[in-house]
């Protein structure tokens, strides 16, 4: 008999979680104005919100706590983390910072400038804001076909090479780097392949420019090239990551993802300039050169880190749960983002809640539904968080309304993989019943679906 898969890791300490009922769910949406960031922690059952700051620690990392050394300037932590970007990336520059936006304001900030255009696939919203709060513009450069939910594609997050030598050819004078995001999180944590980044390469070199990298997930992203682009299979997950970043000029990193780390982040690079000009803007926004924004535990913990999930096994287990997830959501009928991505299932809800209008913001409905349900908490990627048409003022339905169901990495086990699908499932069976959606009661002007109240229709 063939043994079954099972984790790369066994369980030293656990932490209680709390189920509760439907009746308390109610109050508790309602009270939280059926925004589910307004909830607290303890009304949650499973927590799928996000996969960021959010992933278990091993031994290994706490452990690492114990050997910070907090010392304001030279810490012997700094030094680690950095030979051990140094090994992973080649980048041979690097400034720590408290997350991946902080990284992204502190590089900016030396490269981005009013008027500047910044292509790239699918940016993802902090590193858009951080763009357009410069007066630049975040131009989308992703392959059309990762607009179809239902298209099966290996590396669906690809950058569209025509649309990125068309934005070039147009705007090169202005353009100041090019950005990849690996895994391409808006577009459901799917993968950028090898070749991708190859031809992003070449069109970067005939403009004479330089290639960023947002890495927060390039450990899953190296795990789909290993296992679904041909000539990698042999390679192993940190010869393919080297490869990868041997293809870019620097990177940006929320470390909270596949660093597994709850918090950090980290400015990398190969050029001596970008480093220096990055270098005037990180003191006064994070901190002294050898801390950033962290604490020298918290970079001992991410050295541990980044180097434990750079293995295939860990990032093998990781997968896996989520490939497993979304298994039962094949079986059961319930369409998402296809194939699954990395690090979350993202639930078409336009095509669940049909009778719900566009105007009363399906996916959110949904993850209404699905809360009450069950406790379940997954996040609206939608028309709410889509935001309002900065001229016009309106709505803009233009894009996907999901839900995502993020995966917490060595969290959750694959029961509450099972607890998720079945209550998704029961949500799904009754989905002709529910027509009403919400109203928004109150909003802010950007990043509305943070505080956004809303009333139930
Ligand atoms: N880049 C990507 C691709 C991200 O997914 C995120 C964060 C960031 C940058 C910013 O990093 O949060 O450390 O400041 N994504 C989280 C999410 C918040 O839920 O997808 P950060």
């Amino acid at each position: 008999m063939e043994l079954p898969f099972a984790e790369s890791w066994r369980i030293k300490m656990v932490e209680p979680i709390k189920k509760s009922t439907r009746e308390e769910r109610e109050k508790w949406m309602k009270e939280a104005d059926y925004n589910l960031f307004q909830l607290r922690s303890e009304q949650v059952y499973i927590d799928c919100l996000t996969d960021s700051g959010t992933g278990a620690m091993s031994d290994r990392q706490w452990a690492a706590v114990m050997m910070g050394d907090e010392s304001y300037a030279g810490s012997s932590s700094f030094f680690h983390l950095k030979e051990t970007i140094n090994k992973i990336t080649g980048f041979e520059y690097v400034i720590p910072t408290h997350q991946g936006r902080a990284a992204e304001n502190v590089l900016f900030s030396h490269l981005v400038k009013a008027g500047s255009v910044v292509p790239g696939n699918s940016h993802f919203d902090t590193t858009k804001g951080h763009i357009e709060s410069r007066k630049a513009t975040a131009l989308d450069c992703t392959i059309d076909e990762a607009k179809d939910t239902q298209l099966e594609i290996p590396f669906k997050g690809n950058v569209d090479p025509k649309k990125l030598e068309k934005a070039l050819a147009e705007h090169h004078e202005n353009v100041p780097f090019i950005i990849v995001t690996i895994t391409n999180n808006t577009a459901g944590g799917q993968p950028v392949s090898m070749q991708n980044l190859r031809e992003v390469r070449a069109i970067a070199d005939k403009y004479g420019k330089r290639v960023v990298l947002d890495s927060a997930r390039f450990a899953e992203n190296a795990y789909f090239i290993k296992t679904r682009e041909e000539g990698y299979a042999d390679k192993t997950i940190k010869e393919i990551a080297l490869e990868m970043f041997s293809l870019a000029d620097g990177m940006t990193m929320s470390a909270k993802k596949d660093g597994i780390v709850n918090m950090g982040g980290f400015i990398a690079t190969r050029h001596e300039d970008w480093y220096e000009g990055a270098k005037r803007f990180c003191i006064p926004f994070e901190g002294y050169l050898t801390y950033g924004g962290m604490n020298g535990r918290d970079m001992e913990a991410l050295a541990v880190g980044l180097d434990e999930n750079t293995e295939f096994d860990n990032l093998e287990t990781r997968i896996h749960q989520v490939e497993f997830l979304a298994g039962l959501l094949d079986e059961y009928g319930i369409p998402y983002q296809r194939p699954v991505g990395g690090h979350a299932i993202f639930v078409d809800a336009d095509k669940v809640l049909t009778k719900v209008p566009k105007e009363e913001f399906p996916a959110q409905t949904l993850a209404i539904e699905l809360y009450l349900e069950a406790g379940v908490r997954g996040c609206e990627i939608g028309y709410i968080l889509a935001d309002r048409d900065p001229v016009t003022r309106e709505n803009r339905f233009g894009g996907l309304d999901l839900l995502r169901l993020c995966v917490a990495r060595r969290v959750y086990t694959d029961n509450h993989m099972r607890v998720i699908a079945a209550a998704l499932k029961n949500v799904f069976d009754r989905r002709n019943e529910i027509t009403r959606g919400v109203e928004i009661v109150w909003e802010s002007e950007l990043m509305r679906h943070f505080t956004v109240k809303l009333r139930k229709l």
